[in-house]
């Protein structure tokens, strides 16, 4: 016998969704005290879940599928067409295997070194300037370490529009109208210009060291034994590129929280690396980013004895688990300490997805981010001084992705030290 879920009345929901952003699900699972419910989206009938219990079944391959789950628009902006985001069963371990080889401590190291030699460049720069808006400058600090971690060779005088069309990407996906077609034509761009590129790394006339991306993805081959094509080769690269650059995002709220929580900077200052990784872990949990993601049921099942029906669209509450008062103590209240004795969650804890890296869809690049935020928070304590002038340093709870409406203007940057 099953029950019949909690459900949303009406037509569509979409508009509430756009109207209420990070808190719709999270608003919905408190009215109907119910971790899953369900309602109307894009047209079609939808669930959606939140929670650590709900996290592990979306995440079990066996009851939730990705394929034909995007809709054509993420596609067509964040994702690209044929990327790791879209596969399924073996396709999708395989391909996952191509991102993780990236992910060794060796490379990861590298990406520190080239992170920290940007930040060091980046100083004197920003010194030199009367203010700088920080959103913009990571950015394009984040664009330039990314390609060159990637094995990318781009010009100085390419760096600014390469930025604007990484960050299109991203910032369009959830947008409508021309910021939509924004995001459409940057992929465009940047994709033809990549495959160019591929096709000059097969012919030998480019050739980046083995263990970057553009090397490893333009040589990669498929269960069949082919090489990838240079489309998917393309949309492969921009999942490192694009994504890198987003990082800016988390490294303006980290700014952000320094500026709120100036007792949090006095302990920072102390120089203790658990703390800074406390720190890194609660920026990455309270502040929004991701809101959510979308699966389609592989298979009829039961769970709890609410009734899943093949093809049924299904989203994953990613802002509201990590919000989920069943799992966090205050979760509105910012506080690193709740991870000194953290015993860590695959499903409780999923900024960027949760589940295991190479069997599901965990965010491949989530080390990375770490290890960027590290080197940028000890950067913005130790690296450099600056002043914060009044500004507007809210952000909104409903844009996708949010970022503090000022974008953070800092002045009087003067470098403290040399890394
Ligand atoms: C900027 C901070 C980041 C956030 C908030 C973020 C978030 C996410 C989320 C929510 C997913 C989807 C998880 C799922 O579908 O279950 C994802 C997937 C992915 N991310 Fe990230 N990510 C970030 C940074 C990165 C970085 C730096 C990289 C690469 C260097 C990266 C590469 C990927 C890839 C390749 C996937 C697809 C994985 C798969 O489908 O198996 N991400 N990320």
């Amino acid at each position: 016998m099953s029950n019949s879920m909690p459900h949303e009345e009406g037509m569509d929901h979409t508009l509430s969704l756009l109207r209420e952003g990070y808190m719709y699900i999270l608003n919905r699972r408190r009215s109907f005290n119910s971790d899953v419910f369900e309602t109307r989206l894009l047209g079609k009938k939808a669930i959606c879940m939140g929670g650590k219990e709900a996290a592990e079944i979306f995440y079990d391959p066996e009851k939730f599928k990705r394929e034909s789950s995007a809709p054509n628009r993420i596609k067509q902006t964040i994702f690209g067409k044929s990327g790791v985001q879209t596969l399924d069963g073996e396709d999708h371990k395989h391909r996952k295997e191509m991102f993780m080889s990236l992910m060794s401590p060796n490379n990861l190291n590298r990406l520190t070194k080239i992170v920290k030699e940007e930040w060091e460049t980046t100083a004197e720069k920003w010194s030199q300037k009367d203010q700088v808006i920080l959103y913009e400058e990571v950015q394009k600090m984040l664009c330039r370490a990314a390609c060159r971690w990637a094995g990318v060779p781009v010009s100085e005088d390419q760096i600014d529009s390469l930025t604007n069309d990484l960050e299109a990407m991203y910032e369009s996906a959830a947008a409508i109208g021309p910021d939509h077609w924004k995001g459409r034509n940057a992929r465009n761009r940047v994709e033809k210009w990549l495959q160019e590129m591929i096709n000059k790394v097969r012919d030998g006339e480019i050739q980046p060291p083995e263990e970057t991306a553009l090397h490893r993805f333009a040589s990669y081959r498929n269960l069949d034994g082919n090489l990838l094509d240079t489309e998917t080769a393309a949309v492969e690269v921009i999942n490192i590129l694009r994504p890198i650059v987003a990082i800016s995002i988390f490294i303006n709220f980290l700014v952000l929280a320094l500026h709120h929580y100036p007792e949090e900077r006095k302990k920072l200052e102390t120089g203790e690396e658990k703390y800074a990784e406390m720190f890194i872990q609660e920026v990455r949990r309270y502040y929004p980013f991701f809101p959510l993601i979308a699966a389609l049921v592989k298979k009829d099942f039961t769970w709890n004895n609410y009734q899943f029906e093949k093809d049924t669209l299904t989203f994953l509450d990613l802002y509201g688990t990590n919000h989920d008062p069943q799992l966090w103590e205050n979760p509105d209240v910012f506080n690193p300490n709740r991870f000194a004795d953290w015993g860590g969650s695959p499903f409780g804890f999923i900024p960027q997805g949760g589940g295991d890296y190479m069997m599901g869809h965990r965010c491949a690049g989530e080390w990375v981010t770490i290890e960027v935020m590290k080197a940028s928070l000890d950067f913005f304590i130790n690296g450099i001084n600056y002043d914060i002038p009044d500004q507007d340093l809210s952000y909104s709870m409903v844009s996708i992705p949010s970022i503090p409406n000022s974008k953070i203007m800092i002045q009087n940057v003067k470098k403290q030290r040399d890394y």
